[in-house]
């Protein structure tokens, strides 16, 4: 049977099936290091402010130690009657350093604990995040300095649009990935406040000194309204937008990845550490990796969403609803880290560039047509006058199976007199590019400043 957790007010014990239906340990154990952390500064509070002695502190911070120890070495394993890390660990250490265990809890309610965790966990969590969004971001920078002249089609509704390099096709994801390690800084200050001494929801009757061990924890500002401090996830919703976001961005470079992989495309190869096979189809070489982060995404957004729902409806202040927010934010750090590392991975060794074929591909459509008609632009011809006539060009050429470069000097000459021999120069897919220099721009010139922006906000910290 379970072990009484309330005071004497209560007689009987718990239903087996609410025992497990209301226990959080199963999870909330992950939060173990930083529930220990937090209690030995609210302990070391406890002391400075003449709440306990010295010794009393002393006792109990060599008793939370202990515990992380025993955590360490695999040998705490506390059971569901426990409810919750922060039962188990109260317990535990009332078994290893007697009555004054019982101390800790001076001051102290398990919601403004909770979110003391909570918050201590997301702010490392969102530290190790940002350095993988900075080691993704290398490799993406390594790709575009060798590739700074490598051609790719650029597309808009996936339709051959402008060819364009394939740096600077990598590098917008360079900024994607720029603007989540961003943001996620921005995040970090909103969550690195602390709730410690907010108590169950209005403060409390000791003489607590909150900054300090807020200070202690490395929070840089305290809730200052109680209320506000025991009930407040907005720091958890906004990391899942976070997270969603990373996720959007890795989804859309994965979907490039797939399409480029296929035969159609054929614009990458997988190498043999990132590919799976088919356990049917022998000649099946599989991008499974970016499909998964694909899916993957979809979990991430739903916990988001899941967040802001289990939100909604609350009222102040502590509801148990809350303790529904620690597997979707787990679940979102771990499905980030994880997307994050494999894309990584993938990018560092698991694709290859197939650059004859990319140099076909930019060669072999019409992707040029707009050049034409900024050649004419240039020469004085209206805009639309010269799109329309270089629309016609377009047409007769498909008919007759011919591209641009192939027509002869007096076709030229009969569709327009302002073209002469430099338009075969002004349309090859190298200068179609070159030429493209207006900043931000896909022009070789534009790339090489870009990839300089890059190497500074990578240095960035
Ligand atoms: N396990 C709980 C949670 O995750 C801890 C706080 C419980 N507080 C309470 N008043 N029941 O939210």
């Amino acid at each position: 049977t379970q072990k009484k957790t309330w005071s004497d007010r209560f007689e009987g014990s718990l239903h087996p099936a609410i025992v497990e239906f209301n226990a959080s340990i199963t999870f909330d154990i992950e939060l173990i290091e930083y529930d220990l952390t937090g209690s030995i500064a609210h302990a070391k509070m406890l002391a400075k402010t003449g709440i306990i002695s010295e010794s009393e502190a002393q006792t109990l911070v060599k008793g939370l130690e202990q515990i992380r120890q025993e955590h360490r070495d695999g040998n705490f394993n506390p059971d569901i009657d426990q409810e919750d890390v922060h039962f188990a660990v109260e317990r535990r250490l009332t078994e290893l350093v007697g009555d004054v265990g019982k101390k800790l809890h001076t001051a102290r309610s398990r919601n403004d604990q909770v979110g003391t965790d909570i918050r201590l966990y997301l702010r490392d969590q969102i530290q190790q995040i940002r350095s993988q969004i900075k080691a993704f971001q290398q490799v993406l920078l390594n790709h575009a300095q060798g590739n700074v002249e490598t051609l790719i089609p650029g597309y808009t509704h996936l339709q051959r649009a402008q060819p364009i390099s394939l740096a600077h096709h990598l590098l917008a994801y360079f900024q994607m990935a720029q603007r989540d390690w961003e943001r996620l800084g921005e995040i970090y200050t909103r969550t690195n406040v602390s709730p410690l001494g907010c108590g169950a929801l209005a403060g409390t009757t000791f003489p607590i000194d909150r900054h300090y061990s807020a200070e202690l924890l490395g929070f840089s500002d305290v809730y200052g309204n109680s209320l506000d401090g025991v009930s407040d996830r907005d720091f958890a919703i906004e990391f899942l937008n976070a997270a969603s976001l990373i996720m959007v961005h890795l989804s859309r470079l994965s979907e490039e990845m797939i399409l480029w992989a296929s035969q159609e495309f054929g614009f990458i190869s997988l190498t043999d550490s990132c590919a799976t096979g088919s356990s049917i189809m022998p000649q099946k070489k599989n991008p499974d990796v970016p499909e998964l982060v694909r899916g993957k995404a979809g979990r991430v957004f739903g916990h988001l969403q899941g967040m802001l729902v289990l939100m909604k409806g609350l009222p102040l202040a502590y509801n148990k609803d809350l303790q529904e927010d620690k597997e979707a934010i787990f679940d979102g750090v771990k499905t980030v880290k994880g997307s994050l590392e494999a894309m990584t991975v993938l990018l560092g060794e698991g694709i290859t560039f197939r650059k004859e074929r990319l140099s076909e591909a930019v060669a072999e459509d019409f992707s040029n047509a707009t050049d034409v008609a900024d050649y004419l632009a240039a020469k004085g011809v209206p805009f639309r006058e010269a799109y329309n006539l270089v629309g016609k060009v377009v047409k007769t050429s498909l008919a007759s199976g011919k591209l641009l470069k192939d027509l002869t000097l007096e076709e030229w000459h009969a569709l327009h007199p302002n073209f002469e021999a430099d338009i075969y120069e002004a349309i090859t897919p190298k200068q179609v590019v070159a030429a493209r220099n207006s900043y931000g721009g896909t022009g070789f010139e534009q790339i090489h400043q870009a990839i300089e922006r890059a190497k500074k906000q990578l240095e960035l910290s």
